[in-house]
């Protein structure tokens, strides 16, 4: 079986296609082909993630895109079917009709596309659903129907948070087209999420069993390193910067001046609270020494870097050990693109292996967003369901 994945939650543009066989534990995947187009560049004007041009990008992106992926995969995918012309003709008046409004720079890629004329070796399409920011999330569901309607194969929503967790089970060997299985692991297990959007603890028996135990009151991790990124002048996405200053200050062994909060380490519950030290790194900024240009003195962020990686470090290591006690996991699955963040994952390596749980990280070309982990949750599931789809901004994974 072979399963086409599309994310468009946030603003990454991707597309996979995987294939399938067997099935349960001993079921195999081989990753046919895996496509991801950031506009990260195009948002770090703005300084995060802009709705309505992320939309307007994907719209724009997501056919030649899917142009590409196609053309990489020739030699994995059988022979493409062409559609009846008469049947075709009537199905692109209907995706006209149902487009022209919604979704205008969509249709017009669509329409001028090679691939719409003729089905792909695809037995199914896999979509995120959410959460993520409404207008992005509806593009790459218009397509996913479009596609789905055109072609008749079913349409599967898919929820980008259980993406991250299975991805993370997808050993790194997968990128190179060869048949793998997922990574076995001891249940009950646990999942810590940290992304751009969540942060979230949630208790696993299985596959496809969830039960978000803990999540952040305010900020994501990702959105705090974000913020603080920009309060030292660095650019969208934070993260990678962050990350870079706090390894040179590491590397060059320069102390932070500031000392900033660990909020909520000690409470008795598995939620996070990111909010207050965004405001502590803004009052230490205030007071931070600046050169005769007026910038901050760069050892100065590099400190604070160090610092503010320190805290999080502190605070998710104590949090998620305390939750590994509480809930017997003995398994540690760690996704989102947080998660591709080396000091933290040695941080969490650490206290795992001190209590004997088996950590996972994702493959670092997966750690963010993309279609693989996408395809891949659809492959999972024994029975997908096949439903009207709608875009959620708020929507988490099931509890079941
Ligand atoms: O999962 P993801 O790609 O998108 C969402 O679903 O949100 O996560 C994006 C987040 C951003 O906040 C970005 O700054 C953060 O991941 N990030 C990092 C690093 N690389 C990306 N955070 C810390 N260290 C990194 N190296
Ligand atoms: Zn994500």
């Amino acid at each position: 079986m072979k399963i086409l994945g599309i994310e468009t939650s946030c603003d990454e543009t991707a597309l996979a296609i995987i294939e399938k066989r067997g099935t349960g534990p001993s079921a195999e995947f081989l990753v046919i082909g895996s496509l991801v187009h950031s506009q990260a560049d195009l948002h770090s004007a703005y300084g995060g993630v802009y709705p309505n041009l992320a939309k307007r990008e994907h719209g724009k992106m997501i056919v030649p895109l899917m142009q590409k992926l196609l053309t990489d995969s020739k030699q994995f995918l059988g022979p493409s079917k062409k559609l009846d012309t008469e049947y075709l003709h009537n199905a692109k008046e209907d995706l006209t009709k149902r487009l022209a409004q919604q979704n205008p720079d969509l249709l017009e890629h669509l329409l001028g596309s090679i691939f719409i004329n003729e089905k792909p070796d695809i037995d199914a399409i896999a979509v995120t659903e959410g959460p993520g920011l409404e207008p992005a999330l509806w593009v790459g569901i218009a397509f996913a129907e479009a596609l789905g309607k055109i072609w008749q194969v079913p349409v599967i929503p898919i929820d980008h948070m259980e993406g991250h967790i299975v991805g993370s089970l997808l050993p790194s060997e997968a990128m190179s087209h060869s048949w793998t299985r997922l990574s076995e692991f001891e249940s009950p297990a646990l999942s810590l999420l940290i992304s751009g959007g969540h942060t979230e603890l949630v208790y696993m028996d299985r596959i496809g069993s969830y039960k978000i135990i803990g999540e952040t009151l305010d900020d994501a991790l990702g959105e705090a390193y974000d913020k603080t990124a920009r309060l030292l002048g660095l650019s969208y996405p934070g993260g990678p910067h962050v990350a870079r200053l706090a390894n040179e200050a590491r590397i060059n062994n320069i102390l932070s001046q500031v000392r900033l909060p660990r909020p909520m380490i000690h409470s008795d519950n598995n939620d996070f609270s990111f909010s207050g030290l965004k405001t502590a790194v803004l009052y230490a900024v205030r007071q931070a020494p600046r050169d005769k240009d007026g910038n901050i003195e760069n050892f100065w962020v590099m400190g604070l870097a160090r610092e503010f990686e320190d805290a999080v470090s502190e605070v998710l290591v104590r949090k998620t050990e305390n939750a590994l006690e509480l809930s017997g996991a003995k398994t540690l699955i760690v996704g989102g693109g947080v998660s591709i963040n080396g000091f933290l994952r040695n941080a969490l390596e650490n206290m795992c292996s001190s209590k004997n749980v088996k950590a996972f990280f994702p493959a670092r070309h997966i750690s963010g967003d993309n279609a693989l982990m996408i395809a891949l949750a659809c492959a999972l599931k024994s029975a997908p369901p096949e439903r009207s789809l709608r875009a959620s901004g708020t929507k988490r994974i099931s509890d079941n």
